[in-house]
């Protein structure tokens, strides 16, 4: 090349529940029946779209309008129904201005990131759902800057260390708040989240919350929508439908800006995003349109209900279950689908393996497990791959020195589910007695 065309946060891009799959692939044609508990994808694991709700999509597929563009923000009856929603809560208020579609929360993550000044910095959770941290670095051109989430409580942000870590880097600029959470399925009490604002308009930092899991929490948890709360701290929230329909390939996300008002480079900022939205046309016309009737269906609550009630049941199985396991920290998931465990200092060390039956595959895990800086818990994560068939992601991958695991709740055969968490009980004391 004439000259170095590889962008300065190119190394940050990575997103290892892709890659895993590549070895569960290779693993599955040479003759094991693998579990693929690695992505939040709930119609990937089965989950049953209603009657009712193909027929809303249905009877759109049958309009002409459902085919063509629309506004570059969105459209505005779906936008104006959204802000309704978050007026009614009596707090902040909004006009469908303050809301802007994208291809999706990936589409708006990357966007929020990208058009914020290169040395303006953002906070986020450790571990982290990777989209956010390698955006946010990928942007920077520099490694992620976090606080501690904190397996010894419930994963709770560690208050001390997000402060702290604030005060001394003048850089940062916003804090990334994911509440629900992905990966560790916490869920965020009130005074948490007060806390957390506190500081924000302490430093003068603009809020981030992703909300995408805002409707999916259970074991009796409550939280807030960060419109109860925030005041008047500039805020961008990520909502979308991915998890909550389900319609992950929808491709339909969007950001509720609050406070814009409130600090002239804040609102510079957001304008700067939807500028950059005028330059490609609005895309997700048929599920936009979707949205109204879908949510304000007599049926969606129960809907809803139903599955939630059963990721509560599943996350009490798989509590009770890993509870008991020596070697692990285990907090039961209260909303989202996914559940962290982390293994104690020092549990993992090079030299633990699983019994691999087929020599091809034992050699192939070898391998991999011999490439120079593969972390303890990827190792972990591989033999049991091979060994049981069960696709887990390592949690060093969602940005964090914390070893240990991510698997979702979202199997939806209770028999099936148990068996899954048992042999994976059953695989962590086997490893680490080994
Ligand atoms: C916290 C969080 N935000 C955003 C997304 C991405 O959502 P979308 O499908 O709208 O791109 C995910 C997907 O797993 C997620 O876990």
């Amino acid at each position: 090349m004439r000259n170095n065309i590889v962008h300065i946060g190119a190394g940050e891009l990575t997103y290892e529940i892709r890659a895993i799959v590549e070895i569960a692939e290779t693993l599955g044609k040479l003759g094991i029946k693998t579990n693929m508990e690695n992505i939040g994808d709930p119609i990937a694991k089965g989950e049953k779209i209603p009657k009712w709700m193909k027929q809303i999509v249905a009877d759109l597929a049958m309009t002409d309008c459902s085919y063509g563009y629309c506004a570059t923000k969105g459209i505005l009856e779906t936008r104006q129904f959204l802000a309704d929603i978050t007026n009614k809560r009596g707090k902040v208020q909004i006009t469908a201005e303050d809301i802007i579609f994208f291809n999706g929360l990936g589409d708006a993550i990357q966007k929020v990131y990208g058009l914020l000044k290169r040395e303006a910095r953002v906070i986020g959770p450790s571990p982290t759902y990777s989209t956010h941290s390698s955006g946010e670095a990928a942007h920077a051109g520099q490694a992620p800057v976090s606080y501690r989430l904190d397996p010894d409580n419930n994963w709770y942000p560690d208050l001390d260390d997000l402060r702290l870590s604030i005060k001394y880097n003048p850089a940062i600029s916003g804090l990334l708040i994911i509440n629900p959470d992905n990966p560790t399925g916490a869920v965020y009490p009130e005074r948490v989240l007060m806390e957390m604002i506190t500081i924000a308009r302490e430093y003068d930092l603009f809020i981030i919350c992703d909300e995408i899991y805002h409707n999916i929490i259970y074991n009796g948890e409550s939280t807030k929508p960060l419109s109860d709360l925030v005041g008047d701290v500039p805020t961008i929230a990520m909502k979308g439908i991915s998890k909550e329909v389900p319609w992950p390939g929808s491709r339909c996300g969007w950001i509720e800006v609050y406070n814009r008002d409130k600090d002239p480079l804040f609102d510079r900022y957001i304008q700067s995003i939807i500028d950059s939205k005028m330059v490609e046309v609005c895309s997700t016309t048929l599920p936009q349109k979707a949205i109204p009737p879908i949510l304000s269906h007599p049926k969606y609550p129960q809907y809803l209900k139903e599955r939630t009630s059963r990721y509560e049941k599943f996350s009490n199985i798989a509590y009770d279950i890993l509870k008991t396991v020596d070697g692990i920290k285990v907090n039961r998931t209260n909303g989202a689908f996914y559940m962290s465990i982390a293994f104690e200092p020092s549990a993992l060390q090079a030299k633990q393996f699983l019994p691999i039956e087929i020599p091809q595959v034992k050699e192939m895990i070898e391998d991999l497990v011999a490439q120079p800086g593969t972390s303890h818990d990827k190792r972990f994560v591989y033999y049991l791959l091979a060994s049981t068939g069960i696709c887990v992601v390592p949690l060093t991958s969602f940005s964090t020195a914390e070893q240990g695991f991510r698997i979702t709740l979202l199997e939806r055969d209770e028999q099936e589910f148990t068996k899954i968490f048992e042999i994976i009980a059953a695989s962590i004391k086997a490893y680490l007695n080994s």
